[in-house]
């Protein structure tokens, strides 16, 4: 696996190229979640690019910017395992020179970016970016982070991107809590009250299917934690039930699917 750090070196790897390019935007820290979405890359496309950019411009003042994990050579190390065949990390100022001043600012950006202001501008502009720069032919995201993939998907239509957006169902621990960077955060107690948001959207989406109300009945289930927010969201022709809630210190999100596909 080559490890790029230029854009220019990016360029010169992929511009001649006529291969099917798959892009994984990753911000690091990788777990089964991201594995799922190189497999996948690997088998839809001759040449999987990964990047690794824990994108500044998405965290929020009083965000985990500072304490969020890094540790290259352990993704380097599982990357180039799964079969990646370029993993662009690029330093913050290769993406983010002196002078820049362009952002995308995506107007519908939901529950979720009503509780983070300015953090899809942050995802759409470095998406943009980097859809730039690798030129993919397909681009893959998780279905923990719907709302950043429906941000995208209107992103893609509206700017007329000529990419392929894919979206994988989220993966799961054994007892049930989405795979994600931020748990690593949990201490074991924290850890299994965290439990209570895929317990709380199970039984939401059990409460919808029999016709009641899925939102208050996932609240219900919280078991105790207070939610920044318990919403149903219509994202493209899916119909998804969201929630977002801080664990101790750590802010977590989880969704299942109502009704539709995400694609
Ligand atoms: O989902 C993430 O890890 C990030 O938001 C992304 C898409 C890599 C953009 O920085």
């Amino acid at each position: 696996m080559k490890i790029v750090r230029t854009i220019s070196e990016i360029r010169q790897l992929t511009q001649s190229s006529q291969a099917r390019t798959g892009l994984v935007p990753t911000m690091g820290a990788f777990h089964d979640g991201h594995l799922s979405l190189f497999r996948a890359a690997r088998a839809e496309c001759d040449v999987t690019i990964v990047s690794l950019f824990v994108n500044p411009a998405q965290f929020g003042a009083n965000d985990d910017l500072d304490r969020y994990p890094r540790d290259e050579a352990r993704d380097a190390d599982i990357a180039g395992k799964a079969g990646v065949d370029v993993l662009f990390a690029p330093p913050v100022e290769e993406l983010y020179p002196a002078g820049f001043h362009t952002w995308v600012d995506p107007e519908r950006t939901g529950a979720e970016g009503a509780h983070r202001p300015d953090h899809f501008r942050g995802v759409a502009t470095v998406c943009l970016k980097l859809f730039n720069i690798v030129r993919p032919d397909v681009a893959y995201f998780g279905q923990k982070d719907a709302q950043q993939a429906a941000v995208l998907r209107q992103m893609v239509r509206d700017l007329n991107l000529e990419l392929e957006l894919r979206v994988l169902p989220t993966v799961r621990d054994i007892d049930g809590l989405a795979l994600s960077s931020r748990n690593a955060y949990l201490s074991s107690e924290e850890r299994g009250r965290a439990l209570a948001l895929p317990r709380a959207l199970t039984t939401g989406r059990a409460a919808y299917v029999q016709g009641s109300d899925p939102i208050a009945a996932a609240r219900a289930a919280l078991n105790g934690l207070n939610p920044d927010y318990v919403d149903v969201l219509e994202l493209g022709d899916a119909k998804v039930l969201a929630v977002a809630a801080r664990v101790g210190p750590t802010r977590l999100i989880d969704n299942v699917i109502l009704e539709g596909e995400l694609q």
